[in-house]
């Protein structure tokens, strides 16, 4: 089917520019081309019909066109230029040719191209949606790198941890410098002390 709508594209997409008139061209060609007009073997559609029904050494037997409405295009054109008995030759052009088989699977034809359309279509709506989610994805990393490298403030850290915990008390958060509030066994209070008097008195 896919190798039809490629002989068949520039066809299809003249004949959608035109539609009515080259469907009523086709239509045309088919029952009146430059001979008798296929339908009378082949059906009006193309859908097969028995021509006439005759005995034959006392056998009943049926002329009759098969149909021709579900060939592959290449088999399509190669019987319309062969030697076909009980057919009359037609002599028809390539371009003659593929507007009979476009009115013969003009339905067919249609349809494919809708879902080809539709499938297009689809596609390009599901690219246009991954390309959305990327760029809302690179919007958020390039926020969250903002984020984590802003400086830390103090004031931002205790609102965080008091939302965090309710209950949780200021001085909980802010951890006290260990040097200050547990000195070491080992300093001598009075030294220190000492040191900062004369260094207040220095003054
Ligand atoms: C006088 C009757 C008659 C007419 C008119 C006629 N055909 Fe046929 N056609 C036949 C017969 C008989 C065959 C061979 C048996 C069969 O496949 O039906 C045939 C075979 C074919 C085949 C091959 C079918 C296959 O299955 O391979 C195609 C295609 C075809 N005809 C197309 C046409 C087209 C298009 C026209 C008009 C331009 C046309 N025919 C006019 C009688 C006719």
């Amino acid at each position: 089917m896919k190798y039809i709508l490629f002989l068949l594209l520039p066809l299809f997409l003249y004949a959608q520019s035109s539609f009515i008139t080259q469907e009523e061209y086709a239509a045309q060609l088919y029952k009146n081309p430059r001979g008798i007009g296929c339908q009378h073997c082949h059906g009006d559609k193309g859908e097969g019909r028995v021509v006439a029904k005759y005995i034959h050494k006392k056998v009943e037997k049926s002329f009759a066109g098969s149909a021709i409405n579900n060939l592959e295009y290449a088999a399509f054109y190669k019987a319309l230029n062969s030697r076909i008995d009980s057919m009359p030759r037609y002599f028809l052009t390539p371009k003659e040719i593929s507007a009979l088989y476009f009115y013969l699977n003009a339905d067919k034809l249609k349809k494919a191209q809708a879902l080809k359309e539709a499938q297009e279509a689809q596609k390009a709506k599901e690219a246009q949606k991954a390309e959305e989610i990327k760029r809302a994805q690179n919007t958020k990393n390039v926020q969250e790198t903002k984020k984590v490298s802003e400086p830390l403030k103090v004031e931002k850290v205790l609102e965080k941890s008091k939302e965090e915990n309710k209950t949780q008390k200021v001085e909980d958060v802010v951890e006290e410098p260990k040097e200050i509030t547990k000195p070491d066994e080992t300093i001598d209070i009075n030294a220190l002390f000492k040191e900062a008097t004369e260094a207040k008195n220095a003054k």
